[in-house]
């Protein structure tokens, strides 16, 4: 079983994803952390960021070792991630590792749980149940702010609503995958939910679904 969950930044689907998955027993790949993997590979190598070298990190990725690494969470990790999202050779090269995790999830788990941008358009348009999470901008901005002082990395929310802003713009309009809602996902707004509440109304989505 497969289920696609796909929005824009901070809207609350990783940590919806990573749940269901628990939950469920199924496997979880973050697959915007592959997108950050290629993303930091090239700023660690200090290529320029064009399509050769983009593509040349892409193949190079290796996400057993590198999804681990917590310099993946840096803001300007995510932004040119977003950048490299737009460029068709690095799609390309992370589409079979997406495809296989959820055809063949690793330990033999029943299922498996993506989250991204086009997991439900593109890396797995068949996927059992689909969900696309939004919230406002203020409110991702809110909890991003939040979760970095959490983090002790104090952020200016100005700072942080202009990055979320660009990131998820280029998001959209790009040509290749771009983030949008496939026509069969459930839509979940999460501005008004807390985790938990949020949480439990994916998880009865899927329950209603399975049933
Ligand atoms: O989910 P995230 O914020 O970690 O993703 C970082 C960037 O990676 C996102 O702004 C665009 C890109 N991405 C993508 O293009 N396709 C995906 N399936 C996941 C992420």
């Amino acid at each position: 079983m497969i289920i696609a969950i796909d929005g824009p930044a901070a809207s609350g689907k990783g940590t919806i994803a990573r749940r269901l998955a628990r939950e469920l027993g199924f496997a979880y790949l973050d697959t915007g952390a592959l997108y950050r993997a290629v993303a930091l590979r090239l700023l660690r190598s200090s290529a320029a960021p064009d399509g050769a070298n983009a593509a040349h990190a892409a193949a190079a990725v290796r996400p057993a070792a590198d999804l681990a690494d917590p310099a993946l969470r840096d803001e300007a990790v995510a932004g040119l991630a977003s950048r490299l999202g737009a460029m068709a050779e690095v799609r390309a090269a992370l589409l079979a590792f997406q495809r296989d995790f959820a055809s063949r999830p690793p330990a033999g788990a029943a299922g498996a749980v993506l989250d991204g941008r086009d997991i439900g358009t593109v890396v797995c348009p068949d996927a059992d149940i689909k969900l696309f999470v939004t919230a406002s901008l203020e409110e991702r901005v809110r909890r991003r702010v939040s979760e970095l002082a959490a983090e002790g990395r104090p952020a200016e929310a100005a700072t942080i609503r202009a990055d979320l802003e660009a990131r998820d713009a280029r998001d959209r309009a790009r040509s290749v995958a771009p983030l949008r809602q496939a026509d069969d996902a459930y839509l979940l707004d999460t501005t008004n939910l807390d985790i938990d509440s949020a949480f439990a109304a994916a998880k009865a989505l899927v329950s209603r679904h399975r049933t």
